[in-house]
């Protein structure tokens, strides 16, 4: 068993250096198999889910070579199609885009549904439209999905989405590079990692026009050549990390971002009561009074995003009035809510808004992450909170911070990483 041991009451202070986003890698990365050249990966966050990703690459034939820290060439000209590793798939709830990425370039694809976090009941109904419109036959069976292109190639279709999902408009841009003619995706999402999907394949020598806004228009291309790229920065984490500064009142300097990226989350900061000074690509984040009530509502980019909901809701618990956040993307993401109240918080949650009463402040207790999100919540309230946390299931958290520990002990957060053997 893996826990961390956090002691908390100690103002963060220093600079944290942000890794690559890892929702883009989660996109980025299997759309490097539909290129039978080797690309170079840079800014890639050495994390479980990108792990994960390289060891079904390397069951598949795919040649992947680390070529320092955080870059890796990727070469899957003798890709093997026939043996996708279903039990590390199902581990991941990105194995989709594999559908995408395959269908485009051999014309059928097997994934297993998807795993990763149970935040909700996660449908799969809107990726399955679009790869259909396109003239793929879809077969369920059990846990596994089959998707094969009826007359051996994907065509070019016009698809009006009835969500905005990011994982659908990815799926299908990565299917509609390599389908024969042109494709028109409405109502998609406009997510800064589905640019970056999109800028990352039209290196490859793909057409993707108009990823970021509402409607996007790829030209199928016959092959996609080798390319080098670098994924954009991690805007979640930098704003975790933001979190971790107005919770111990410390001052915090988040480099290597894209302060564009994270503008509905610095105006939220601020309206809680953050000083944030922003440059080309750095954050500085301080928290010069109390925490101030607010409103939160998670919406779709360019709104507040789902992904940093349970980390200010953990903020507002200190918050001088009571606050309340809406949850409008996935209905299930405030389980860990009950973990939060052993350590002190009070917030009721009924349908998908949560009202969240003030505290005087967290104390440490025994908490257990139930998925990455949440995991970075309680580590927020853990680092404000009088006495040690210990957290478990921490597993949930490496999926998605890279070096969490090694970056919070640096600007002085009294945090250890501790396996024992139950
Ligand atoms: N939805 C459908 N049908 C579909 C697809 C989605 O109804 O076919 C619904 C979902 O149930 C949800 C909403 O549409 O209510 C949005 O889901 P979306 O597809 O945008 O989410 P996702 O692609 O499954 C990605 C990230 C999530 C992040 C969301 C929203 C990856 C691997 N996952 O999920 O990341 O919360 O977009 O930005 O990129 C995380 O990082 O912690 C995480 C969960």
């Amino acid at each position: 068993m893996v826990q961390y041991h956090i002691t908390g009451g100690k103002p963060l202070r220093g600079t944290v250096p942000i890794s690559g986003f890892k929702n883009a890698a989660d996109g980025i990365l299997p759309a490097a198999i539909m290129c039978d050249g080797e690309v170079h990966i840079e800014n890639v966050p050495c994390i479980k889910d990108v792990l994960l990703w390289l060891d079904i690459f390397r069951q598949m034939d795919v040649k992947v070579t680390p070529q320092g820290s955080n870059t890796f060439a990727i070469d899957a000209t003798t890709v093997n199609t026939e043996t996708p590793p279903y039990d590390l798939m199902s581990k991941m709830r990105a194995s989709y885009y594999l559908l995408g990425a395959m269908l485009g370039r051999f014309g059928k694809s097997t994934v297993s549904l998807p795993g990763g976090c149970e935040i909700g009941e996660r449908p799969i109904d809107q990726h399955i439209k679009a790869l259909e419109a396109m003239g793929a036959e879809i077969d369920i069976t059990g846990n596994i999905i089959t998707a094969t292109a009826t007359d051996g190639k994907l065509h070019g279709a016009h698809v009006y989405f009835d969500v905005i999902s990011v994982g659908a408009t990815i799926n299908a841009i990565l299917a509609a590079a390599l389908a024969e003619g042109n494709t028109v995706l409405e109502n998609v999402a406009k997510e800064p990692h589905v640019v970056d999907v999109a800028n990352f394949l039209n290196s490859m020598g793909a057409h993707v026009r108009g990823a970021g806004t509402n409607v996007i228009k790829i030209r199928g291309v016959e092959k996609l050549h080798g390319c080098s790229y670098a994924i954009i920065p991690d805007q979640i984490e930098a704003g975790t990390y933001m979190a971790f500064a107005v919770a111990t009142g410390g001052d915090l300097t988040i480099t290597g971002v894209i302060p564009k990226h994270l503008e509905s989350i610095i105006a939220k900061f601020r309206e809680i009561g953050a000083q944030v000074e922003t440059s080309d690509d750095a954050v500085r984040v301080t928290r010069p009074g109390r925490i101030n009530r607010a409103t939160v509502r998670t919406e779709e980019y360019p709104g507040f995003p789902t992904d940093m909901q349970p980390q200010i809701t953990t903020l507002l618990c200190l918050a001088d009035r009571q606050s309340t956040v809406t949850e409008s993307i996935f209905e299930n993401r405030f389980k860990y809510v009950t973990e939060l109240a052993r350590m002190g918080a009070d917030v009721v949650v009924k349908n998908r808004v949560a009202t969240v009463y003030p505290v005087k402040g967290f104390h440490g207790a025994d908490v257990r992450a139930c998925d990455l999100r949440a995991g970075a919540a309680l580590i927020v309230a853990a680092l404000a909170a009088q006495g040690e946390t210990n957290l478990s299931e921490v597993g949930y958290v490496e999926r998605g911070y890279e070096n969490i520990i090694e970056k919070l002990q640096a600007v002085g957060a009294s945090i250890t990483r501790v396996e024992t053997a139950d």
